[in-house]
């Protein structure tokens, strides 16, 4: 369930493509399964995984690509089911949650919402769901 962005216009980062364009969240899910994370380009032009709940939601958060150990952007693999860094072997679950070092910490979240059709990110302030901790990355 995405709910409406709140605040009106001007807040939050609309996702943007690989070219810079606003991302169709109708056009994203056509070819998606759920399960699926793919990348956009997220706050601060971040890469950000945007997780396929359903043929026709995307979860409620993002998955900040940016390896907490030195910065790699972390590829998703489908048949782990788990985020692998290619640097250094890092490991994050389907949440980002770290489960293998060197990296220190979980990926960063983002909020997602879907408005008029286009995804726009916000920052994630509230307690990380995954630790129960405060966001390390506020
Ligand atoms: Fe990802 Fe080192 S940068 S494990």
């Amino acid at each position: 369930f995405i709910p409406p962005a709140t605040g009106g216009a001007g807040g939050g980062t609309t996702a943007k493509d690989e070219l810079g364009n606003d991302v169709s969240v109708s056009k994203f899910l056509e070819n998606r399964n759920p399960g699926d994370r793919n990348l956009v380009q997220g706050l601060k032009g971040d890469p950000t995984y945007i997780v396929v709940e359903s043929k026709e939601a995307i979860a409620d958060y993002g998955i900040n690509a940016i390896c907490t150990h030195l910065g790699c952007v972390v590829p998703w693999n489908v048949a782990e089911n788990k985020f692998k860094c290619p640097c250094h072997g890092s490991q994050y679950d389907a949440t980002g949650k770290v489960v293998r070092g060197p990296a220190p910490l979980s990926l960063a979240l983002a909020h997602t919402n879907v408005n008029d059709d286009k995804i726009v990110l916000t920052p994630w302030t509230e307690t990380d769901f995954r630790t129960g901790e405060e966001p390390w990355w506020g």
